[in-house]
């Protein structure tokens, strides 16, 4: 698939995820290239939403668009979040985190029971892993962290040249395949100084919306990964 080919996809999958909202719905607007088209769509629809933005850059797009914008703790709980990811798997378990807007996409996936994942033909896997894990860490632990994600099996920790919207370092993890999220989801979960990191549960995701070719598909989760 080349450039402009995922591209397309992009558009079709983000565009067709913005028929789960309706009218008065609190929503939650990811961040990336796919979600984008979402965003847009939702704008052109001229519906009066109440959004949480997951990034600095979604809250500009959206508020460029006419959407309004709202804290996490000003609507409590949100009716749907949709969101890209960077890999996905059989039973819905995601690498997120590739555009460093992670911890807060997490956030705001939590916040619903009715969280959609867009993603063009490329995310699909059979395994996680293949994609570097994004971690989230405090400077003060950052080279510690590094340490321990070795410890835990990554070949290779790089640190990002710039920090998240938090304003901490983002260290990419590249563990290869990864063939239980769950479990290494604890250990990470047990390293004091990491703020998040981009394993998200299949438990969290309702939906997935799949590019196939030129079409879009909704994904039947398999509990095997
Ligand atoms: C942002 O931090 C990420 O989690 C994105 O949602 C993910 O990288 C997918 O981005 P694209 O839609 O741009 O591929």
């Amino acid at each position: 698939m080349d450039d402009a080919d995922q591209e397309r996809q992009k558009q079709s999958v983000g565009r067709y995820a913005a028929r789960y909202v309706e009218d008065g719905m609190r929503v939650g607007l990811g961040t990336g290239s796919t979600v984008r088209w979402t965003i847009l769509a939702l704008a052109e629809r001229g519906l009066h939403l109440m959004c949480v933005a997951t990034s600095v850059e979604t809250q500009k797009l959206a508020l460029e668009n006419g959407l309004e914008v709202l804290t996490p703790g000003e609507v409590g709980s949100l009716d749907i979040a949709i969101d890209g990811a960077d890999e996905v798997d059989p039973a819905f378990n995601l690498i997120k985190g590739g555009g460093g807007a992670l911890a807060r996409e997490k956030i705001v996936a939590s916040m619903t029971d009715h969280f959609v994942v867009v993603v063009d033909e490329s995310k699909s896997c059979p395994h996680l892993g293949a994609f570097p894990l994004p971690v989230e860490v405090l400077e003060f632990g950052a080279d510690i962290v590094a340490t321990r994600l070795r410890d835990l099996g990554a070949d290779d920790v790089i640190r990002r040249p710039v920090v998240s919207d938090n304003g901490n370092p983002i260290l990419d993890a590249g563990f290869g395949r990864i063939d239980d999220p769950a479990a290494l989801t604890s250990e990470l979960e047990a390293i004091p100084g990491i703020v998040e990191h981009g394993i998200f549960p299949g438990s969290m995701v309702r939906r997935v919306v799949a590019a196939r070719g030129d079409d879009v598909v909704e994904l039947s989760r398999s509990q095997e990964t």
